[in-house]
Parts: C-alpha cells; structure tokens; sequence
C-alpha cells in the first residue's frame, strides 16, 4: 500500500503525468509554491482562472488537484482538442481571448456567473505590458478579496533574445548610493513597479487607481501577490 503524499507531491506527480510536453511544463519548484498558497483550499468550491492554455495540461492537472474548483482558461488560439472532452462535460470552461483586452477577460466571468476568481495564474504571454494589462484589469475587478493572483515566468525579462527582455545587468553601486537602479526590462520591469503600488496607498492615500495589494512575494520567476 503506498502512503498518502504531501500536495507539492500530489501535484508534482501530475505534472509529470500529464505535462508531457517538456516545452511548456511548469518547473518543479513552482508547484512548492502552489502547495504553500492554494494547497489548503483543495476541498473548497473556489473559482480559477488561468490565463494560457496552450496544450490544456496545467487545466488539466487543476482539475484532478480541485475536485470541486470551476477552472477556467483563456488562450488567443482556439481550445486544444485534450481537453475537449472536459469542456463537453462541463469539468472545464474556455474562453478564445486575448489577455490584453478587457472584453475578453470579462468573459472568463461567464462560467462563474460573475463571482470574482479565488486565484488567477497568469502563464500567457509573459511580455510585460500584456500581462500588466490584465492585471490591470482583473485583479482590482475579478479577484475577491484576499485572492491571489500567480505571475510566472515572470524571468523572460531577463532573456535577451525575448520580446522584451533584456541582457541580466546587475547594477553594482556604491555602498552610500542614494539611488539603486536594478535590471528592469519586461515582466521584471513591471514585477518591480507592483512594489510601487503596494506603497501607494501608504505614501499617497486617497490616490484614485492604487491597486489594492496586500502582498507580494517573489520565488525564482514565479511571484504570489495577495489582494486586501
Ligand atoms: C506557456 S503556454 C501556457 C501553458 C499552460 N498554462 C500549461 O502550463 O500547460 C502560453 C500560452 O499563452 C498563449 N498566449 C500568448 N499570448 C497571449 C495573449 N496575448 N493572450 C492570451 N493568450 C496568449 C499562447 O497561445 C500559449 O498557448
């Protein structure tokens, strides 16, 4: 008989046995994160929304982790055939949509009639004003209170060949600089303005459009942040 393993393991074990495509299988690492944060709502009825589909496997691997979850995906390219015989039994729901534009996201409402997401996982484009966009857009608007919005990959910004990535510059200054200036192309670019935001409502209270962030915390190209 074998023994009952922990979530990271649970998930880890799914991963492998349904992520088969070896180009876009969630690092390891990533699912000690998803242990650490959405581990303990396993039996709840929450609402997921992942935006990027590409083969179906992480919808995939969400369904059999939530049994009781409505899970939704967002994808500019049609639904892939895997998990066509999910939409049809209704264990998922897809939207075609682009994560930039609010309309779209708007419709990955639809399936939860309305009720704001539990968690969004963003793994779509990883270019930083696209995923800005939606953050933008969902997480003051489509994330209840206290939900958490997943950013992965958010590492492309350091890759020089991405769309906007740049070269690793790790700025060295002097141990009395006043100022620090860091690497900030892209997704980490953009990642690094979200501390911005977390400070806002500190620094200028009343400012209208400050995001309501509780927290933020970074892993190596995966980042949590938790809304009030
Ligand atoms: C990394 S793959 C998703 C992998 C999937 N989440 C998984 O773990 O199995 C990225 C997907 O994002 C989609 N994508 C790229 N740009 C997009 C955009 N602007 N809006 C929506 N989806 C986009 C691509 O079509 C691709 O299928």
């Amino acid at each position: 008989m074998s023994l009952p393993s922990s979530h990271a393991d649970q998930l880890k074990q799914l991963n492998n046995r349904i992520a088969t495509d070896e180009g876009t299988r969630k690092p390891e690492h990533y699912f000690d994160t998803y242990t650490k944060y959405i581990g303990p709502m396993r039996d709840a009825e929450i609402n997921i929304l992942e935006l990027g589909v590409y083969s179906g496997a992480s919808l995939l691997i969400w369904r059999e982790f939530f049994p009781r979850a409505t899970i939704v995906g967002l994808d500019v390219r049609p639904a892939p055939e895997r998990i066509l015989p999910a939409l049809e039994a209704g264990e998922l729901h897809f939207v075609q949509g682009d994560q930039s534009l609010q309309a779209d996201l708007e419709r990955c409402l639809g399936p939860t009639g309305g009720k704001p997401f539990d968690v969004i996982i963003d793994d779509a484009s990883h270019v930083g004003s696209l995923s800005k966009a939606s953050f933008g857009f969902l997480f003051p608007h489509a994330l209840r209170d206290g939900g958490l919005y997943v950013v992965e990959d958010y590492g492309t910004g350091y890759m020089a060949d991405f769309y906007d990535g740049a070269p690793f510059s790790r700025a060295v200054t002097e141990p009395d600089a006043r100022q620090f200036p860091s690497h900030h192309a892209g997704m980490v670019g953009w990642m690094k303005q979200l501390i911005d935001e977390l400070h806002g409502p500190a620094i200028m209270p009343g400012t209208p459009g400050l995001l309501p962030i509780a927290s933020i915390e970074f892993f190596p190209s995966i980042a949590v942040v938790r809304k009030h």
